[in-house]
C-alpha cells in the first residue's frame, strides 16, 4: 500500500494559533508605535516587528526545538542538529512577522504574520494572518488551501480585460511595461504588504499578483504555498521554480496567476 503523504495538522494548528496571537500583539499596539528605527533609506522597523518575532520563535522553540528558524528580523538560526535554516536540510521556519511594516507603522489598515515550515527546502505548511480583518489564510503541501477554514479557489475570470493585479514592477523600461500591462487588464494595485497580496491570489480577491525583485523568502513562503495550493501557478519571473530557501533577501521576484493567463502576464511583464 502506498504510504499517504504527512498531513502536518499539528504544524498547522500550531501556526495558525501563533499567527493570531502576534497578530493580537499587533492590534494591541495599532496606532501606537513606539519606535520606528531606519534599517536603510527606505526601510522601517518597528519595535512591534521585533516582539512579534520574538513570540513566533519562543513559542517555536519550545515545541519544536529541533528545527531551524529564519526571521526577517532575528536573521537565521540553526536546526539542533546543526544545519542553517536555508540550508535545504531538514525542517526550518521561515518568518515573516509582520509584513507591511510602513502600512502598520502608518496607521494603515493593511498588513499581515506570515509563518512557514519548510521541509528540505519546499514549504509544506504555510499561514497568512491579517489581524485587522480576523482573516487566517492556510495550506499545506498536498492539501487545499482555506480562509478562516473555507476551502479557496483562485479567480476564474475569462478575459485578462477584467483582471484585478496586485503589481509592483522595476528595473530596464519599467514604465513602457507597466504601461503595456495596464493596457490590457482593468487594473492594478499596490498595497504595501507583498504577503497578503499573494495570499489574495487564493480567492482571487486578485486576479494574480506580481512583484520585479525586491522580495524575501519569508515574503512570499507561506502566501506562495497558499496561492498554490489553491490553483493558481506561481514561478519567478524567468517562469522557474519560485521558491528557493537559500536566496538571499531583497532578491526575489515573482508572479502568481491562474494558470489560463499566467504565460502571458509572465511575458508582458517581462517587455517581451
Ligand atoms: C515588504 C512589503 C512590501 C514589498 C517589499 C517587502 P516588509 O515587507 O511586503 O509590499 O514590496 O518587497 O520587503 O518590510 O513590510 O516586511
Ligand atoms: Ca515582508
Ligand atoms: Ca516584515
Amino acid at each position: 500500500m502506498p504510504v499517504p503523504p504527512p498531513d502536518r495538522a499539528d504544524e498547522l494548528a500550531f501556526a495558525i494559533e501563533l499567527a493570531a496571537r502576534a497578530g493580537a500583539l499587533q492590534m494591541e499596539r495599532y496606532e501606537r508605535v513606539q519606535q520606528i528605527e531606519h534599517k536603510s533609506a527606505k526601510d522601517v522597523v518597528t519595535e512591534v516587528d521585533h516582539l512579534s518575532e520574538a513570540l513566533i520563535f519562543d513559542a517555536i522553540r519550545a515545541r519544536f526545538p529541533d528545527d531551524a528558524l529564519l526571521g526577517e528580523e532575528s536573521g537565521g538560526h540553526d536546526a539542533r542538529a546543526g544545519h542553517e535554516a536555508t540550508s535545504g536540510i531538514g525542517r526550518a521556519w521561515v518568518v515573516d512577522p509582520l509584513d507591511g511594516t510602513i502600512n502598520y507603522a502608518n496607521g494603515i489598515p493593511f498588513f499581515c504574520v506570515s509563518i512557514a515550515l519548510i521541509e528540505v527546502g519546499r514549504p509544506v505548511v504555510g499561514v497568512i494572518h491579517d489581524p485587522t480583518r480576523g482573516e487566517t489564510f492556510a495550506a499545506t503541501l498536498g492539501g487545499g488551501a482555506t480562509l478562516n477554514g473555507r476551502t479557496l479557489t483562485p479567480s476564474g475570470k475569462d478575459k485578462l480585460s477584467d483582471f484585478v493585479i496586485s503589481m509592483a514592477l522595476s528595473g530596464r523600461a519599467v514604465s513602457t511595461r507597466a504601461r503595456s500591462v495596464r493596457r490590457i487588464i482593468r487594473v492594478s494595485r499596490s498595497m504595501g504588504s507583498a504577503a497578503l497580496a499573494l495570499a489574495y491570489v487564493a480567492n482571487g480577491r486578485f486576479d494574480a499578483m506580481v512583484q520585479q525583485g525586491g522580495l524575501s523568502t519569508w515574503d512570499i513562503a507561506a502566501a506562495g504555498l497558499i496561492a498554490e495550493a489553491a490553483g493558481a501557478v506561481v514561478t519567478d519571473l524567468a517562469g522557474g521554480p519560485w521558491f528557493d530557501v537559500s536566496r538571499g533577501p531583497k532578491t526575489i521576484g515573482l508572479l502568481a496567476a491562474q494558470s489560463a493567463h499566467h504565460a502571458e502576464l509572465l511575458r508582458l511583464v517581462n517587455g517581451a
